[in-house]
């Protein structure tokens, strides 16, 4: 009995124990596949981002959502403090194309925060790349160098190589070490915006500006997100901004575009100078105090360094020749013009800064109130382009100057191509109608006759500048006519008197005298061409006999034997025989003065009989009655026009 009675006492026991064990192993297996189906929802579904290693507190002053319809934005009054947001709060921006966001992808990355020994690396190193937050991109080869063009418009991979701490070869003249700066500068604010812009160009833009502007004179980097929607310029941008020194970010909810971006930027500025600088720039040891020196003696001036070049494909730095300045065309397209003649005759222009007829927009430095008060960037330039004419001919028409600063130097990243499409293709056309409208009085004519797109869409539409003109009545700002004779003398003035000006028509060849691309500005042999009907044939026979060719109208018709080619224009006059050219109406013929030969277009690929020119072009002959030396003038606009 007992030893029954005990039997089943046992039995009981391991009844249990097995009871017990059958339910750990259910709960085991309940709670692995209630956490193995919750991994599965996490990576068919990945949320945002989980936080970095080390979560910091960001200050509540980092994030700040702006909405830029702001009214006061517009008059370049000062804001009102903006709320700020949680991190947690910021505007989510949906990817409109199917832009694929690596970083949502792979839901993991990681912060590393910039070591002490951040300092001189001249040349690329990949522990470097270490230092900085570092995407964990599996698969990253050699092909993504091509992807990385596409996407950026420079190649970002050789880029990522490139330490974020580099220093540019010096490349500054002697004798700017010897300048002295007077010891109460102006403070300055830099103003940094950017849209899509990638890691490394911009985190370098960043600390290359901290690590060669004076403590002391650098009141803050100011960073203005113009609607990213790349994942690398969301929280982990914020994140390690939060880390830097003297560095603020603002976003805004609404694509704005670099002048309104910038006016933004401006609003929010402490320093009592702005520098507006691109996203992709590099600044030389000692290129902001110059810079600051010179708005400090007159608060109207408004400068730019010297414009160095990084190579989009290497990343080499290319130092620009000085002395060079700013200027800009008849299509108003801008570009930096080398001036070697200056410093013939004046061996102390090395150091001495030089005055400009326009500037570029890669980096401009200008005081904070002068900039206000001028109207900051006119708010209806849509997205890029155009703005920093605008901008140029608004400071010398009302009352500034502007000037290129020698002992100042910034290395701008010159880009392939654009990495975004503009959403309208004719907003660069519509941003230089309101400059055109705006700006240029009667000489709007001599633009519209060469970009023949501005010239159509402005029949169909006004742009609305109403403001623009009251801003111009009440600073009092000269007209165009001043502006011309007074800051920017060297510009040709086209005649445009009709049916000696427009594209040069050959009666028969059916086609257009023109000057293909690719030639560069010091000229090159003519050829003919399907007539392009935008402007980009325009040339000018003016009083003088010669035949101006081009947007600068610096080039002419010239001769090089009984090649018909171009070349930079005389100066003196009156012009010499070589490049005067006669126009019979009633022939049609064209005649050139020194040797009384006459103009013939010969096509690719032409007759036989007409020897030594293969591959076409513009030749001088015997003069004959023949179609290929009858010439029209057509003027595509109107000569009362727009
Ligand atoms: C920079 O200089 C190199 C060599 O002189 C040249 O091949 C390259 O085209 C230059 N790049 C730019 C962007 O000017
Ligand atoms: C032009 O803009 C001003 C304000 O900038 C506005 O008051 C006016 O109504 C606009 N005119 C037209 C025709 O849209």
């Amino acid at each position: 009995m007992r030893l029954w009675g005990r039997g089943t006492a046992v039995r009981r026991r391991m009844l249990c124990l097995w009871l017990l064990l059958l339910g750990f192993a259910l709960v085991t297996l309940a709670l692995s596949d209630f956490f193995n189906r919750d991994r599965e929802r996490s990576i068919q579904n990945p949320g945002p981002p989980r936080r970095p290693l080390q979560r910091i507190p960001i200050p509540p002053e980092l994030e700040v959502i702006v909405d830029s319809r702001d009214p006061a934005l517009e008059l370049g009054v000062d804001l009102t403090p903006l709320k700020s947001f949680q991190e947690d709060q910021l505007l989510f921006v949906p990817s409109t194309q199917g832009t694929k966001n690596t970083l949502q992808k792979k839901g993991s990355y990681k912060v590393l925060l910039p070591g002490k020994d951040a300092n001189v690396v001249g040349a690329p190193t990949h522990g470097e790349m270490g230092k900085a937050v570092r995407l964990h991109l599996e698969g990253f080869e050699k092909d993504m160098e091509l992807t990385a063009v596409q996407k950026y418009g420079f190649n970002e991979v050789v880029s990522e190589r490139i330490s974020l701490h580099r220093r540019l070869p010096e490349a500054r003249h002697p004798e700017c070490f010897g300048e002295q700066y007077s010891e109460s500068l102006p403070r300055a604010t830099v103003v940094i915006c950017f849209h899509d812009e990638a890691w490394s160009t911009l985190l370098r833009t960043v600390h290359s500006v901290l690590d060669t502007a004076p403590k002391q004179y650098l009141q803050e980097v100011l960073l203005v997100d113009d609607l990213s929607q790349q994942g690398h310029l969301k929280t982990v941008l914020s994140e390690y901004v939060s880390h830097l020194d003297g560095v603020r970010l603002i976003r805004s909810t609404r694509r704005l575009g670099v002048g309104a971006c910038r006016t933004l930027g401006a609003a929010r500025a402490a320093g009592e100078v702005l520098v507006f600088m691109d996203s992709h720039c590099e600044c030389h040891k000692g290129w902001l105090e110059p810079l600051l020196e010179r708005v400090a003696q007159d608060r109207t001036r408004v400068l730019s360094p010297i414009m160095d070049v990084i190579d989009w494909q290497t990343f080499q730095y290319n130092a620009t020749k000085w002395p060079v300045r700013g200027v800009f065309d008849w299509r108003l397209d801008f570009f930096w013009e080398s001036i070697p003649q200056l410093q013939e005759k004046d061996p102390e222009m090395a150091v001495r800064p030089v005055q400009s007829p326009a500037l570029g927009g890669g980096v401009v430095a200008i005081d904070r109130h002068f900039f206000q008060s001028l109207g900051a960037y006119d708010p209806g330039m849509l997205l890029w382009g155009a703005e920093e004419i605008e901008l140029s001919i608004r400071v010398w028409s009302c009352g500034g100057s502007m000037e290129v600063v020698p002992c100042s130097r910034v290395a701008h990243l010159g880009r392939h191509h654009l990495p975004y499409r503009f959403p309208d293709q004719d907003l660069l056309q519509r941003n230089k109608i309101r400059i055109a409208d705006t700006w240029m009085d009667a000489y709007r004519k001599i633009f519209y006759r060469r970009d023949t797109l501005a010239h159509f869409i402005r029949q169909s539409e006004s742009p609305n500048i109403t403001e623009r003109l009251r801003l111009k009545r009440s600073l009092g700002c000269r007209n165009f006519h001043w502006f011309l004779t007074t800051v920017y003398p060297q510009l040709y003035i086209p005649q445009d008197r009709p049916a000696q000006s427009g594209e040069l028509y050959s009666v028969g060849t059916g086609s257009c005298a023109d000057y293909p691309s690719g030639q560069g500005p010091q000229g090159g042999a003519m050829s003919v061409a399907p007539c392009s009907g935008t402007g980009s044939q325009h040339c000018d026979l003016n009083s003088e006999g010669e035949v101006r060719w081009g947007p600068m109208g610096a080039l002419c018709l010239d001769a090089k034997g009984e090649r018909v080619v171009l070349a930079p224009c005389p100066t003196h006059r009156p012009t010499a025989s070589r490049f005067q050219w006669k126009f019979i109406k009633l022939s049609g013929q064209l005649v050139h003065q020194q040797s009384q030969l006459c103009l013939e277009a010969v096509k690719e690929g032409g007759p036989r009989e007409v020897s030594n020119s293969a591959g076409g072009g513009l030749f001088l002959r015997q003069c004959t009655h023949h179609p290929r030396q009858q010439w029209h003038f057509e003027q595509l606009v109107a000569p009362k026009g727009t």
